[in-house]
C-alpha cells in the first residue's frame, strides 16, 4: 500500500538496467520512514497495550537492517502463528479458485506454508537465486516515491509483524499476511519482477503527475491485477490475493473487468477504502512488462 508523495527525480536510470549488483545498492540508512509509534485510532490493536509493544518490538528488528544490512529474524508467538494459519488456510481455499496458476506455483517453491509464518530472511535468498529480487524489512509505510524507488533495486520493502488477533481477516495496513501471502511470491516471475523494476525506475524520475499515474498501475497492477489464463480471469494482486472480501468480490457482478490498457488505467482514479469497483486484466506478465519499458522509457526521455 501507498502514502502521500515526496519530491525526488534522479536521471541515472535506465530500462536496461535489470541487473543490478549489490554493491550498486544505495544505503538503506537514507531512507524516509513514517513514525509509526501511534496506530490509527480505528485499528484493531491501537488500544491493545500488548500489541503496541509487540508491535514496537518487531519493527525494532525491522531497524536493525538498516545498520547491519542483516534481516533479523522474527520468533513470531503462538499466537501470531494462530492468526496466520487462521488467514493462511481460508485464503488458499480461494486461491485455488481464483489465483492465477503461477501464483500457486510459486507460492510452493518459495515454501511458504499454511502451517508457519515465513521469514523474510529465508523468502528473499529464495528470490535471489530465482530472479536477483530481494525483500528488506520496514517497520511501517513509506511514501509513494520512496517505496516504489526501491524496486528499482529490485528491491521490496516488507513489513513483519501481523495483524491483531481480534479481526484476522481484516488489516488497515500491510502486515506480513499481505507481504508473504499476496507480494511475494509474484517475484519469483521475470518479467513481474522487471516490470517491478520499470516502475521503480519510472518512480525515480518521475514528476508529481506522472507519480500519481505510477500509483495508479501499481494499484491496477501489483495490489488489484487480474490475468488471463487459458479463457479465465485469474488474480495476482498482492491486494486481492491477501484479502478474502476483495478476493470474492473481484470475481462478482459488481466489478467491471476491464482489458488492460495502460492509458487507461494510467487515468483511472481509485479509493482504497472501498472495494474495488472497476479491475484491469492483463493478456499476460511479458505483455505488461512490455507495455510499460515503453511508457517508463517516454518518462525518462521528458524527464
Ligand atoms: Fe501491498
Amino acid at each position: 500500500m501507498l502514502t502521500e508523495t515526496s519530491t525526488n527525480t534522479d536521471t541515472t536510470v535506465s530500462v536496461e538496467n535489470i541487473h543490478v549488483p549489490d554493491a550498486d545498492l544505495p544505503a538503506f540508512t537514507d531512507m524516509p520512514f513514517e513514525d509509526i509509534e501511534e496506530l490509527e485510532l480505528d485499528h484493531p490493536g491501537a488500544s491493545d497495550e500488548d500489541y503496541r509493544a509487540r508491535r514496537d518490538h518487531i519493527a525494532a528488528c525491522a531497524k536493525r537492517f538498516r545498520e547491519s544490512g542483516v534481516i533479523t529474524d522474527v520468533e513470531y508467538t503462538g499466537q501470531e502463528q494462530g492468526i496466520w494459519r487462521h488467514v493462511a488456510q481460508r485464503l488458499e481455499e480461494l486461491h485455488q479458485k481464483h489465483a492465477s496458476p503461477f501464483y500457486l506455483q510459486a507460492k510452493e517453491r518459495l515454501g511458504i506454508s499454511n502451517d508457519r509464518i515465513p521469514q523474510l530472511s529465508e523468502m528473499s535468498r529464495k528470490l535471489k537465486e530465482l530472479t536477483n529480487f530481494r525483500l528488506a524489512p520496514i517497520e511501517g509505510l513509506v511514501d509513494t516515491r520512496a517505496f516504489l524507488s526501491w524496486l528499482s533495486w529490485r528491491t521490496m520493502l516488507s513489513t513483519q509483524y501481523i495483524r491483531h488477533h481480534s479481526r484476522p481477516e481484516y488489516t488497515p495496513e500491510p502486515d506480513i499476511v499481505h507481504e508473504a501471502i499476496g507480494h511475494i511470491p509474484m517475484f519469483t516471475n521475470s518479467n513481474f519482477a522487471d516490470y517491478s523494476q520499470f516502475i521503480g525506475h519510472g518512480a525515480r524520475v518521475a514528476n508529481d503527475k506522472q507519480l500519481e499515474e505510477l500509483g495508479r498501475l501499481y494499484w491496477f497492477t501489483v495490489e488489484f491485477g487480474l490475468v488471463e489464463h487459458e479463457g479465465n480471469v485469474k488474480a495476482y494482486g498482492a491486494g486481492l490475493l491477501s484479502s478474502f472480501g476483495e478476493l470474492e468480490h473481484a470475481f462478482s457482478d459488481n466489478v467491471e473487468r476491464r482489458p488492460f490498457d495502460l492509458e487507461r488505467v494510467i487515468n483511472t482514479p481509485y479509493d482504497y477504502s472501498e472495494m474495488q469497483p472497476i479491475l484491469y486484466v492483463v493478456p499476460s506478465y511479458a505483455e505488461l512488462k512490455e507495455v510499460t519499458r515503453r511508457y517508463i522509457e517516454s518518462i525518462a526521455s521528458r524527464s
